[in-house]
């Protein structure tokens, strides 16, 4: 059986700056708070006008022009996103058609701050059995302009930022630099510690005039509880991916964990006992970009050189539904 391998990669963040300092000016929180607790210091939100599928088509462009492609080249879209431009149909179609890729299988996806790495494994598996050759996956997301600004809804608002990511995987050549295994996993039975439900399909109308009022449309999270099972998920699905392949954490050069909260990254690599150097954060520039923080992330590492060809990374996630999930690779 074939397997993928990362040939390029690419992001975009927006142009506007928005520091803890200037949350202030909205909420009743303070630069202090949201370093001590999250290792926040800014973020980047969308001017108006913005779009995530712009974002994530600027991000496909790079990681297509590192990989040596062109748009008539990727055969199969996967696009992970909780903010999409629409309600329906997914982001996918628009950046293929602002891409320009041929009429190819599109897929878009939600799994929230794991979509990252459910896309990643839905694209190796689609080109390890051979239904695609040259995948083009993609974590975009917007989150400015879902966050409720008030004091309400600080320990959120104050988490999150946009941006996008994007990795072309294609074929191997052999195992020296390939995606060895993907492990996903989900468990409703707390769905509703982080979600978003309004306006669903459950009522008619889907939203009301009360609804907006009382601020509906808007996230919520119980955070404690959502930082207690990360803590958890993070590194079992780690050393499950690692064990899945007879490798230990001594053998492990990289762990690019997805940027929720610097606070649980740091719980996690203590839990695990590996030294700050073998894990790569970048929460502080950009808060938590969702389905966009593992590529930026792993992007901005391979950047720095603390990824070189060959060294075995793993990447791993958690985030709404809940969902969580790993890959390993050899980069
Ligand atoms: O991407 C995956 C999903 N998300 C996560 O993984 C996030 C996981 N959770 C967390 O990161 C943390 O729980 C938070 C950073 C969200 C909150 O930190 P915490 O230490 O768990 O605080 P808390 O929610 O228990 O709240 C403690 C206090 C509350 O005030 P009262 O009720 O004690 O008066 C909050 O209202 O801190 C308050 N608070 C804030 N204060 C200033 C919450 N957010 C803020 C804020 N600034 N931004």
């Amino acid at each position: 059986m074939q397997r993928s391998r990362i040939l390029g990669l690419g992001t975009s963040v927006p142009d506007r700056v928005i520091t803890n300092g200037d949350l202030t000016h909205w909420m009743d929180t303070s630069h202090e708070w949201i370093v001590e607790r999250t290792g926040i210091e800014e973020r980047r939100w969308v001017k108006e006008g913005e779009l995530g599928s712009e974002m994530a088509a600027a991000a496909s462009r790079e990681a297509m022009e590192e990989a040596g492609v062109g748009p008539k080249d990727i055969d199969l879209v996967v696009y992970a996103t909780l903010s999409p431009d629409f309600e329906f149909p997914g982001n996918g179609v628009f950046v293929q058609r602002i891409l320009g890729i041929p009429q190819v299988a599109v897929l878009d996806i939600r799994q929230q701050c794991s979509g990252f790495i459910y896309a990643m494994a839905i694209a190796d598996n689609f080109i390890r059995t051979g239904m695609a050759r040259t995948a083009l996956v993609i974590g975009s997301e917007v989150q400015s302009r879902g966050m409720d600004l008030s004091t309400v809804g600080r320990n959120i608002s104050s988490l999150f930022g946009d941006g996008a990511g994007a990795a072309v995987l294609g074929v191997a050549e052999d195992e020296s630099r390939c995606v060895l295994s993907s492990h996903l996993h989900a468990d409703g039975t707390e769905a509703e510690i982080l979600c978003l439900e309004y306006p669903g399909w459950k009522s008619f109308p889907r939203i009301t005039p009360e609804d907006l009022r009382g601020g509906k449309h808007h996230a919520v999270m119980e955070g404690r509880k959502v930082f207690k099972h990360a803590v958890t998920r993070m590194p079992e699905v780690i050393l499950e991916a690692l064990d899945a392949n007879g490798m230990t954490l001594e053998d492990l050069d990289m762990i690019i964990p997805h940027q929720a909260n610097l606070r649980i990254n740091e719980a996690v690599a203590k839990g695990l006992g590996i030294p700050p150097e073998k894990m790569h954060n970048n929460i502080g520039k950009y808060g938590n970009t969702t389905a966009a923080s593992i590529p930026l992330c792993l992007k901005e590492a391979v950047e720095l050189g603390k990824i070189q060809p060959g060294d075995l990374v793993v990447l791993a996630a958690f985030g709404a539904g809940l969902t969580w999930g790993s890959v390993l690779l050899r980069y």
